[in-house]
């Protein structure tokens, strides 16, 4: 049976896409993905410079999912072409979405540009991580006029298909999701883990995230799991 899909004029295998951040930071463990039927991924979220992250512990699995305060670790997009390469060697049939994301639009714009020379097929702006308000303050995806204006400005620089990747975190997601339309963007993705949360070790009486809160993503089935 042949299942597959056009998605903003790409040719998909089948109808699903590895979320960003999940399963693989390399182009190598990205196109591993492919083999086990993955019709495309997404990268994992990529700023201009090289970050850290939070220190562990990162993730965790709970009965109810799993909860991460990752803090967008990651090389920098920089640094990132050579993973880019590997990938599309490996896995030339499936789609790259490569996620990016910015301290301010102009970083964004920064990020757009230098993906513009790398061999991927869509961007995704994360415009919704919700474990770096310290750092970055409210994200994006939470204010309509940010989210226009992000998009706008990425829209100026690619004629690559966008994503925006929005928030569960907010009172009307279809109200942003609207403006970013409205500013070009090609599709939503929907969405970002919800939060915060936090999980905490009643025998040390302290939270178990080294950020002590996360947010997490539900498991799909089995809730006793
Ligand atoms: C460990 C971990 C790392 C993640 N890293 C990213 C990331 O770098 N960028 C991003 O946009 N989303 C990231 N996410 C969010 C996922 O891509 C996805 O949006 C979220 O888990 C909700 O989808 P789900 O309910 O299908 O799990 C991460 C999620 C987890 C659990």
């Amino acid at each position: 049976m042949n299942v597959n899909v056009i998605f903003c004029g790409l040719e998909f295998p089948n109808p699903t896409v590895l979320a960003s951040g999940y399963l693989g930071v390399t182009g190598a463990s990205l196109a591993n993905c492919t083999r086990h039927d993955c019709a495309g991924v997404t990268s994992k979220t990529l700023f201009l410079e090289e970050r850290k992250g939070h220190p562990n512990p990162t993730v965790l699995t709970f009965k109810g999912g799993m909860i991460n305060a990752v803090g967008l670790s990651g090389e920098g997009i920089k640094n990132a072409g050579h993973e880019f390469e590997v990938y599309k060697e490996q896995a030339p049939n499936n789609p790259m979405i490569c996620s990016i994301g910015g301290k301010s639009i102009d970083e964004l714009v920064e990020c757009a540009r230098i993906a513009e020379d790398y061999p991927i097929d869509m961007l995704e702006l994360n415009f919704s991580c919700p474990n770096v308000h310290d750092e970055m303050g409210r994200p994006f995806a939470c204010d309509p006029k940010m989210t226009e204006d992000g998009m706008r400005a990425v829209r100026k620089v690619t004629k690559k298909p966008i994503s925006v990747k929005l928030s569960p975190n907010v009172s009307n997601i279809g109200l942003i999701a609207r403006h970013a339309e409205a500013a070009g963007a090609d599709a939503i993705t929907a969405v970002n883990t919800m939060g915060p949360g936090m999980l905490i070790d009643i025998h040390m009486r302290r939270p178990i995230l080294a950020n002590k809160v996360g947010a997490w993503a539900q498991w799909p089935s089995n809730p006793s799991r």
